[in-house]
């Protein structure tokens, strides 16, 4: 979600009490952008994202009432959402899909763990942008789990909020979404990209930043998102419809490999012999989820050994892959790309997210940033008539709580620590 005011903590709290009344607590959570390992998290395979400085905040003060109303800046809009305990149900209040229903679902999840709803106010402020693959939901979800669990004296830990929020998303918000965003949510650390294994729900932080200040050579480049400005119809359904189709994959392959769960039982050697025996479609989603699999892992061995070439390249096989084997890209996004890679200083550069749409993301050596924002804002342009929004982008901490420190300021704490 995103509004065009940045928020600050008292800027939140005077719109708080123009709706609500009274004093909130704060709490927010970051967006993130996915370097390498796209479509692997939901196939019990490894990502990975780095949490980025574009937050969602939630702005919350209990009540007692069982009532729960809900106020999103960005829409200008006030919900009263229903917080009794339902069956898990796909149809939201009032039976259209809208922002609320992130709220609507986290709050439905809680109440399904036993977890003590006593009501609350909470306002939305969301500076993510919208439908661009850098997880404006989860964001939202995250910074609602923890504004509600912390107004109920009930704090959750991150993996528990994770987990509940991904639930959320699948069961009232109609996607069925991986592990990675609200993941990325929860564990984010300012500096690192996180190596994570969907599997084992396991991390390494891998350092984004050379820790040696002698390494002057090796200076980490930027990371830059350009945003197609483009969201295609049918994301939401082709997601679903790749998953179903790795499903398909995972059932064929167990009954030739018995020992087969899911795509990370499976070899390329195994999935090679298996060639004759799989619809051509089904072979070739298979064939990225493992060789993406592949890539993540030397991609988290490259960015150690600060070999950003190395890294570029793998971008370029992840986005190729992508492109052919999982169809998941657009014109747009292949127009960034290509642009990128006309370009000195750029390392590599890739669709992020589920695709359709949305954004690449960009390894750009330092003193190139700037031109590479103006030659990708000018030619994009030129090609399709849309100016993109295009960010350098920061790395961020997950999601945190808005601290008074007796006697000092105040300061944004984490609820992972490592
Ligand atoms: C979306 C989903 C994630 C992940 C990516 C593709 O962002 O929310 O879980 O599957 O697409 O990698």
């Amino acid at each position: 979600m995103r509004d065009s005011t940045p928020a600050t903590p008292a800027g939140l709290r005077a719109d708080f009490r123009r709706h609500f009344g009274g004093e909130p607590a704060v709490c927010r959570a970051p967006g993130r952008v996915n370097l390498i390992g796209e479509h692997t998290d939901y196939n019990a395979g490894f990502v990975l994202p780095v949490a980025i400085a574009f937050y969602v905040y939630a702005a919350v003060r209990a009540r007692s009432d069982g009532r729960l109303r809900v106020h999103s800046t960005h829409f200008d809009e006030t919900v009263e959402l229903p917080i009794t305990a339902g069956p898990a149900s796909v149809t939201p209040p009032g039976g259209e899909r809208r922002w609320s229903d992130y709220v609507w679902g986290v709050a439905q999840c809680l109440l399904a763990r036993g977890e003590p709803l006593p009501g609350a106010d909470l306002l939305i402020h969301g500076e993510v942008p919208l439908g661009a693959g850098l997880s404006s939901s989860a964001a939202l979800g995250m910074a609602a789990a923890l504004a509600l669990t912390q107004s109920a004296r009930r704090p959750l830990d991150p993996l528990t909020l994770a987990t509940l929020c991904q639930r959320a998303e699948n069961e009232f918000a109609g996607t069925r979404c991986g592990i990675m965003d609200p993941f990325t949510a929860a564990f984010g650390r300012e500096g690192y990209a996180l190596c994570l294994d969907c599997r084992t729900l396991t991390y390494r932080p891998v350092p984004l930043e050379a820790h040696q200040p002698s390494d002057a050579a090796a200076a980490a480049p930027r990371l830059v998102i350009c945003n197609t400005m483009i969201r295609h119809r049918l994301a939401a359904s082709e997601y679903n419809k790749r998953r179903a189709e790795c499903e398909r994959g995972v059932a064929a392959l167990a009954r030739l490999l018995p020992h087969v769960r899911s795509l990370r039982d499976v070899t390329l050697d195994e999935l090679r012999s298996a060639r004759p025996r799989l619809d051509a479609v089904i072979f070739r989603r298979c064939r990225h989820v493992l060789t993406e699999n592949a890539r993540v892992a030397a991609a988290a061995t490259a960015l150690e050994d600060r070999d950003f070439q190395r890294f570029g390249q793998l971008m370029g096989d992840s986005h190729s892959s992508l492109c052919r084997d999982y169809e998941v890209s657009c014109d747009e996004l292949d127009l960034m790309v290509r642009l990128a890679r006309e370009l000195d200083g750029v390392y590599g550069a890739r669709m992020t997210g589920g695709g359709f749409g949305g954004c690449t993301v960009n390894l750009v050596r330092e003193d190139a940033v700037e031109g590479f924002r103006r030659f990708m804002a000018e030619r994009y342009r030129q090609a399709t008539g849309q100016s993109p929004e295009i960010y350098v982008c920061e790395s961020a901490d997950g999601a945190s709580r808005l601290m008074q420190a007796p006697g000092e300021g105040q300061s944004w704490q984490r609820i992972s620590r490592d």
